[in-house]
């Protein structure tokens, strides 16, 4: 089945593609011609933004000009979908009704309404949040196949009110990575199947938002969210090429987002530019009354994201380097590309005006004499604690799961979860913990985490030097700016030169480092401070451009020019 609609699509030669163009033109509607005044004779394909790289500046400009329609990039986006995703398996599940939303938005433009920058630009979200529509929402388990939500996500609701289209769900790493002990394959779920990264053979596509990485890396769509706890958004954009935006915790809601832990969810961006990922933040981002952390926001009115992103925003800055959290573990193989690529960034950031301070060393639990609270594992007792909340929002829950202890047996139940070669032993972790654990020395753990990670950490070393900003190889960060919630912004780098030696996760799984396997560099700041690190971060991209100099493994090659006009549908076989 799907071979076949893939098949009646794919051969489209350029003449059969003219031919489908000037038959649509002839029959199009009055406000069409008005959009297309001039008739070509043959589509000229060098007219429309490659999708591969097309910014949301390009595909905006052309549905503006009325060089194509939403429903055009609809059509696009889902046959590049079709023809890649057996390599990638980036997409779980396409919407089937963004065709309709597509012409509603059309028709809305035609009309002169305009809902925002987003207006008729197709998204993908990943699988863990909800939408109140005709898509599954699944977090990759059989155990909410067919739940219900009572309305749409706060973070989808914004995007919507923007004008986004919804495209589909990116898959992701079950219960994003917190399940498996012996066998937690990045990227796979029983829904999803297992994700393959953007840019080498059985590369990983790092997780947990691992769908939206290397969807939004070939051009799957303009851009995707993702969520993060410890690392994933920003380990999965930097494994493939892309930027990623982890924002403060409370700067996006989430309402009805599948949670791993409320102390440490976030919703962010995940976007080719620093730019497209602003546009995203900017729609998703404010507060919520469904959303109480959402009320640490400190502004009246957001910050505007994308006026941040300004190429003077580098002079004048002072930017700190966390270099012994780093410098001895990626001196050696197979890092040391990413350390001596990172070192040479700085001078980058120098010759731009920055001041790089690069002897950064954060106290240490010895002479802080406060011990990590190792013991107590903060973020899976929350989920023992959180998940019943979500659970307990569905308005149709297939399977009467209301805990972890009913979605323990019934992954261990059900044959497609494929235990017992894929444990469950993070959950029966989670649950003796949860259960052993006093609230008094809940709280103990918690405070001490953040005052190690901010005061100790993060917004320590900042006040003590005054900077704007650190930096740090972004494979190496996730830890801080999740335990202290503050935001990070990863930008791509470079790519692991020819000598690194290629290893694989847990020896034998897919490749984790390798010649040519991208890596990014990650802006972090205090909390709230996302308006200057977006900054930071684009100067640095566009003196950079890092992104452009790589080349994906997997290309799909169905553009605009190929679907422009076409009438016949192709079906949607993903589920
Ligand atoms: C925030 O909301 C949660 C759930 O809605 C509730 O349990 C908690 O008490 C609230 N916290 C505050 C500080 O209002
Ligand atoms: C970082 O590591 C390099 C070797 O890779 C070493 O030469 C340098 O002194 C180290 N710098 C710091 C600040 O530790
Ligand atoms: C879930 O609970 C409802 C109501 O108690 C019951 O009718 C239904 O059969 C249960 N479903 C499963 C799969 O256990
Ligand atoms: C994972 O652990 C389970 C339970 O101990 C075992 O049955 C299974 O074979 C293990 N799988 C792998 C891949 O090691
Ligand atoms: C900041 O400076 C104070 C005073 O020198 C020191 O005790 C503390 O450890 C420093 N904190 C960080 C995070 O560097």
């Amino acid at each position: 089945m799907h071979q076949l609609s893939l098949l009646s699509f794919l051969p489209l030669a350029a003449a059969a593609a003219a031919a489908l163009f000037a038959h649509d033109v002839s029959s199009v509607s009055v406000k069409h011609e008005r959009r297309h005044p001039v008739v070509p004779d043959s589509i000229d394909k060098a007219e429309f933004p490659s999708l591969l790289d097309a910014t949301l500046e390009d595909l905006a400009g052309g549905l503006e000009t009325g060089l194509f329609r939403s429903v055009d990039l609809v059509e696009a986006y889902i046959a590049r979908i079709l023809e890649v995703n057996d390599a990638s398996r980036a997409v779980r599940e396409i919407n089937p009704d963004a065709r309709a939303i597509a012409e509603e938005m059309d028709a809305a433009r035609t009309m002169g309404t305009v809902y925002g920058p987003l207006h008729g630009i197709p998204i993908l979200v990943k699988d863990n949040i909800a939408t109140a529509d005709k898509m599954e929402t699944t977090a990759g388990s059989y155990a909410l196949v067919g739940a219900r939500v009572p309305e749409d996500s706060t973070v989808v609701r914004n995007l919507r009110k923007a004008g986004a289209i919804i495209l589909g769900k990116a898959s992701m790493s079950e219960w994003a990575g917190l399940r498996s002990w012996n066998s937690s394959t990045t990227g796979w779920s029983p829904t999803g199947g297992q994700g393959i990264g953007a840019y080498l053979d059985d590369q990983s596509p790092s997780g947990s938002s691992s769908g939206s990485g290397v969807a939004t890396s070939i051009g799957l769509a303009f851009a995707s969210l993702g969520t993060e706890t410890s690392g994933s958004i920003i380990s999965p954009a930097s494994y493939n090429n892309i930027v990623g935006i982890k924002p403060t915790l409370g700067l996006t809601s989430r309402h009805l987002v599948v949670p791993f832990s409320s102390h440490q969810d976030s919703v962010g961006p995940m976007a080719r530019t620093v730019k497209d990922a602003a546009y995203v933040l900017a729609a998703i981002a404010g507060p919520d009354p469904k959303d109480n952390y959402t009320t640490a926001i400190p502004f009246p009115t957001l910050p505007d994201y994308v006026a941040a992103c300004q190429l003077s925003a580098l002079p004048g800055k002072r930017i700190g380097v966390l270099r012994s959290t780093f410098n001895s573990s990626l001196g050696q193989p197979p890092y040391q590309s990413i350390l001596s690529t990172f070192n040479s960034a700085l001078d980058t950031l120098r010759a731009a005006g920055a001041t790089i301070i690069d002897d950064i060393s954060l106290p240490s639990t010895a002479e802080t004499g406060v011990p990590w609270p190792n013991d107590i594992d903060i973020t899976s007792i929350d989920f023992v604690r959180d998940l019943p909340t979500y659970l307990s929002q569905l308005t149709h829950n297939p399977h009467n799961i209301t805990a972890v202890a009913d979605l323990l047996a019934f992954t261990q139940r059900d044959p497609r979860e494929d235990w017992p070669n894929r444990d469950t032993v993070k959950w029966e972790m989670a649950l003796a913990s949860a259960a052993n654990t006093t609230p008094e020395e809940f709280w103990k753990a918690y405070t001490q985490s953040l005052y190690l990670a901010g005061p100790m950490g993060i917004s320590g070393a900042i006040r003590n030097h005054s900077l704007d900003a650190l930096v740090a190889p972004t494979i190496t960060t996730h830890f801080l700016p999740a335990a202290w919630g503050s935001p990070v912004v990863t930008v791509p780098l470079g790519a692991m030169d020819a000598d690194t030696e290629v290893t694989r996760e847990r020896g034998d799984g897919l490749v984790v480092t390798a010649p040519g396997m991208p890596f990014g560099m990650a802006f972090l700041g205090e909390r709230w401070s996302e308006e200057g690190l977006i900054g930071m971060a684009y100067a640095f991209e566009q003196r950079t451009m890092v992104r452009r100099g790589l080349v994906p493994r997997v290309r799909p090659r169905v553009e605009l020019g190929d679907v422009l006009g076409r009438r016949e549908r192709v079906e949607l076989p993903l589920h």
